[in-house]
């Protein structure tokens, strides 16, 4: 059952490409340069005349929706929100029948997430659900939606499922970008495709970078804290691996907007403190770039997720994953991969039980 693999978390970090695959098949069509998405079809109206659209999750599920909110306000100048359902449920939110809200659980049965759309609901709001467990209780109570075809999920932590969530996100936002006239066209027909070349970027990295990231995982097992900085677009990545790296390590980790370093974890910065950067290629590099040799003048133990070719940041970090160079919106479905494995390589190298850590419970349906 779990094919080879020792684990069902690496099993399901390998079925990515296929999984991001299976997510595009049937809507992205690079040939005609479309994207087939019925259930955004059949809200159209809603989400053209939305005012904002209002993003509900928790967990991993929630960090797909904070890129969602970069991603959605860049291409589609429309305001996004993201909430945490659980605060979203109980602090009376403003919500009327002009707002939108993208669900977003694997599950489909997290009950607070629930339960937030349930109240939204009453006060008229429209529910496009991004669920992937099909008939689930949150895909019953969407308006509208789109299944993220990851296939079961067993792994206590989400990989990829999350995978499957950015690529319908991708999906998403491309299309409401085109019908609202907010993209070039070159920019649309650039991302299609893109999002096309994603699943095999995603197999280049399971292929190539594996014993590097294995090698890490060694070096750095025994570490008592980790920070995770990224800013822009992988940011929300950040935040993904510090709570994969809990998770499945049970080591303390934090994710950092990188800039925010200044304003106060950067008193935590010394020899022994390992620093992930997700720095890949993008209108925030050089930025990025000195917030690394920030870190390296306090000695902290640099290591960086970098684009393919980019030898400022090879040379400045101690240790380096390579991901092929994409996009700066598309760059993040390929930069959580490293951050997957790392946490799974760290958990192993500890002796846990990465596919049931302790305290989990792979749907929360309690609050
Ligand atoms: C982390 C993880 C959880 C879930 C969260 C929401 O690896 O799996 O943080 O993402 O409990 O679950 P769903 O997406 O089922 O609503």
């Amino acid at each position: 059952e779990k094919g080879g693999y020792d684990h069902f978390m690496l099993k399901e970090i390998f079925e990515q490409p296929q999984t991001i695959y299976d997510s595009f098949r049937g809507r992205l069509d690079v040939e005609h340069n479309t994207i087939a998405l019925s259930g955004l079809d059949s809200i159209k109206d809603k989400l053209m005349a939305a005012r904002r659209i209002i993003i509900v999750a928790c967990g991993t599920s929630w960090h797909a929706g904070l890129l969602a909110e970069y991603i959605i306000e860049e291409l589609c100048r429309v305001n996004v929100e993201v909430e945490y359902a659980s605060e979203f449920r109980y602090r009376n939110p403003i919500i009327t029948s002009e707002d939108v809200i993208i669900a977003i659980s694997q599950s489909g049965e997290t009950a607070d997430t629930l339960v937030a759309l349930e109240n939204a609901k009453k006060q008229g709001a429209t529910i496009f659900g991004l669920v992937n467990v099909v008939g689930s209780s949150i895909a019953r109570i969407s308006d509208a939606g789109a299944y993220t075809h990851a296939g079961p999920e067993i792994g206590v932590a989400s990989t990829k499922a999350f995978t499957a969530q950015l690529a319908v996100l991708q999906l998403f936002a491309l299309k409401l970008a085109k019908l609202k006239n907010t993209i070039s066209e070159d920019r649309y027909v650039h991302l299609l495709h893109e999002l096309n070349a994603v699943p095999e970027k995603v197999q280049w990295i399971l292929e190539n970078e594996l014993e590097n990231i294995k090698a890490i995982a060694i070096k750095y097992r025994d570490a008592n804290d980790f920070l995770y900085l990224g800013r822009g677009y992988n940011f929300p990545i950040a935040l993904e691996g510090a709570l994969k790296l809990k998770e499945i390590s049970y080591i303390h980790a934090e994710g950092y907007p990188a800039a925010e370093m200044k304003h106060g974890p950067i008193a935590l910065v010394d020899s022994t403190l390992p620093v992930v950067f997700i720095a890949t290629k993008d209108s925030y590099h050089e930025k990025i770039v000195s917030n690394m040799q920030e870190i390296k003048a306090r000695k902290g133990r640099l290591i960086a997720v970098a684009s393919a070719g980019d030898t400022i940041t090879l040379e400045l970090a101690e240790d380096t994953m390579i991901v092929p160079a994409a996009d700066e919106i598309i760059a993040p479905l390929l930069s959580v991969i490293p951050m997957q494995l790392l946490a799974y390589y760290i958990g192993i190298e500890r002796d846990l039980d990465v596919d049931k850590p302790r305290n989990l419970a792979k749907s929360v349906t309690v609050e």
